[in-house]
């Protein structure tokens, strides 16, 4: 059903979806996170978009907004819609939408989260069964894992988003104990659960060529660990919630999808045996490109990181 709106305004036209155009970026949800989403893919011109909401009023209303952010010379389009039939052709599919705000954990809205899952899942292998999923929406881990049980999509055509914004907190972290430009803190990766049981991998990281273990004490990495689990619920003290990291770190998968730039970075996806973890989704370290994800990378974890991990699984298992 189109919003309606009086024939008299012919713009009005300009935001039907061309069905049938090959290959676009469709973005379900407009909230906060999905239309900031939507501003960088189309400011950077990636490629068409739709944005659907269920409110398809709001849909449109980014759809009209964000369309005066897209460059002179760029003919892609945006538009907004509450109808799935809409993402026909898709190339890739983002779902960032949420049937409501929680508060004291990602996981406090769990069953509602599922069955929205659920239903846009059917709607996804609908219309769009050819695309890549990005999934954004909390609990991301247990959500991501949903998507590809109830589309059977192929394991590589389906990717949470959060780990990725884990690590640029861990980054920024880092930086602040070090007294350091987040620019010279190199492979800082959290892993694992997007959630109180994710893994920041010390290991790994350095400071200035320097290894981060080598500068901190027990101490400092505590203390780090425990500022990065709780970064989401400190950053509501100032803000309603986290808007602008997530959706960089999407447009960074979306752009790497689109584009065909192959990036490295760590993303909830099924494990079917790595670090000794199957069937789960976790933030594991991935490579990423136009098919999707294009392989599993088995770094090195101290003994206390790679015990993390799999607690840091079991934990996420017992919600599926
Ligand atoms: C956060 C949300 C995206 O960590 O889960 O801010």
């Amino acid at each position: 059903m189109q919003c309606k709106i009086p024939k008299s305004i012919f713009w009005y036209e300009h935001y039907i979806v061309q069905e049938g155009k090959l290959g676009m970026i469709s973005i379900i949800g407009s909230g906060r996170v999905g239309s900031a989403l939507a501003f960088l893919c189309a400011s950077n011109t990636l490629d068409d978009i739709v944005l659907v909401n269920k409110t398809e009023s709001e849909a449109i209303g980014e759809a009209m907004d964000i369309s005066n952010a897209i460059p002179k010379n760029s003919s892609i389009t945006i538009s907004g819609t509450s109808d799935f039939s809409k993402i026909r052709n898709s190339e890739i599919v983002v779902i960032t939408a949420s049937s409501g705000t929680y508060l004291k954990s990602r996981t406090e809205m769990i069953g509602q989260q599922v069955k929205m899952l659920q239903e846009i899942s059917s709607e996804v292998v609908k219309f769009a069964p050819n695309s890549k999923v990005v999934v954004v929406s909390n609990p991301l881990d247990v959500l991501t894992y949903v998507f590809l049980r109830e589309s059977k999509f192929p394991k590589n055509k389906v990717l949470g988003v959060a780990s990725s914004l884990d690590s640029s907190r861990f980054q920024l972290l880092l930086a602040e104990e070090l007294k350091a430009n987040q620019s010279e803190i190199k492979d800082a990766i959290v892993l694992g659960e997007h959630g109180d049981s994710m893994v920041p991998v010390f290991s790994r990281a350095m400071c200035k060529d320097t290894p981060v273990e080598d500068l901190l004490s027990e101490e400092q990495k505590k203390s780090i660990t425990l500022k990065l689990i709780g970064y989401w619920k400190k950053l509501r003290d100032y803000k309603a919630r986290s808007v602008f990291g997530i959706a960089k770190n999407t447009y960074d998968v979306l752009e790497s999808i689109s584009k065909d730039k192959q990036i490295s970075i760590p993303a909830s996806v099924l494990l079917e045996g790595q670090y000794g973890i199957s069937d789960v989704c976790i933030g594991i370290p991935v490579k990423i490109s136009k098919n999707g994800v294009d392989g599993i990378n088995e770094i090195k974890l101290s003994d206390f990181e790679l015990d993390s991990l799999k607690k840091s699984a079991k934990i996420v298992k017992e919600y599926l």
